[in-house]
């Protein structure tokens, strides 16, 4: 995926009118935007098209796919007939599971991103154990994008090493959870970032400044 200034915003607002005052004030520096539960659930899948449409965006799903593999195919079918061009699924259900995404992936020429270690600190709890493993399987199931975490940048750094230079990866936790941009850019293709823009009071100066300070 070939991502605008390396940046991805989360759209994690609750309403159409909202995202699209934001979309509005970023779109000059953004061109891929990732929509989650959040705004989904507000609006409804139509929001992924709407978006699209308006704004000319690519649309990475997060919805943390996470189910058997029966669900998680019929998870990843609505979701691309619904126009995202990426879904993110977790890795902890295995590989069966993670097979189903990708096959649907493949089906639709759409994109998935397999989420390895997550950015909050519970994810030390069980996660982080795991995660180079999760990685590992990736690899094998020959899946070349990526989420792992900016909050650590060892862990990422790790991680990089499994997936390897080719693989794609997106790092949330920029901003609000404590990640710098710049540095979470040496190990990672682009950085996700939600609160830090919308929440701004000027969501065009804050975008601007993150994307300054990486460079
Ligand atoms: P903030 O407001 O913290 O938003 O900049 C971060 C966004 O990223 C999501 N998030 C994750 N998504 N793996 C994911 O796939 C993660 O480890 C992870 N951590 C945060 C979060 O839901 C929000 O949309």
């Amino acid at each position: 995926m070939n991502i605008k200034n390396n940046i991805i915003l989360a759209l994690d607002v609750m309403s159409e009118k909202e995202a699209i005052e934001i979309c509005d004030s970023i779109k000059d520096y953004i061109d891929t935007i990732k929509i989650g539960y959040p705004l989904a659930l507000a609006e409804g899948l139509e929001i992924i098209n709407k978006l699209k449409d308006k704004f000319g965006f690519k649309v990475i799903c997060d919805f943390k796919v996470a189910d058997i593999d029966a669900t998680n195919e019929k998870i990843c079918d609505e979701t691309f007939k619904a126009g995202a061009d990426a879904i993110i699924c977790h890795g902890f259900v295995g590989s069966d599971s993670v097979k189903a995404c990708l096959d649907m992936a493949n089906k639709h020429g759409k994109e998935l991103f397999l989420l390895t270690e997550m950015s909050h600190p519970g994810a030390k709890m069980f996660l982080q154990k795991n995660a180079d493993a999760i990685a590992e399987m990736g690899v094998d199931m020959g899946i070349t994008n990526y989420v792992a975490p900016a909050t650590r940048l060892d862990r990422l750094s790790d991680i990089r090493k499994i997936v390897g230079n080719d693989a794609y990866i997106i790092s949330p936790g920029v901003g609000k959870q404590g990640g710098d941009a710049k540095k979470t850019l040496e190990y990672s293709n682009a950085i996700i970032v939600g609160r830090s823009i919308y929440e701004a009071d000027n969501p065009k100066i804050a975008c601007e400044n993150i994307i300054k300070s990486t460079k």
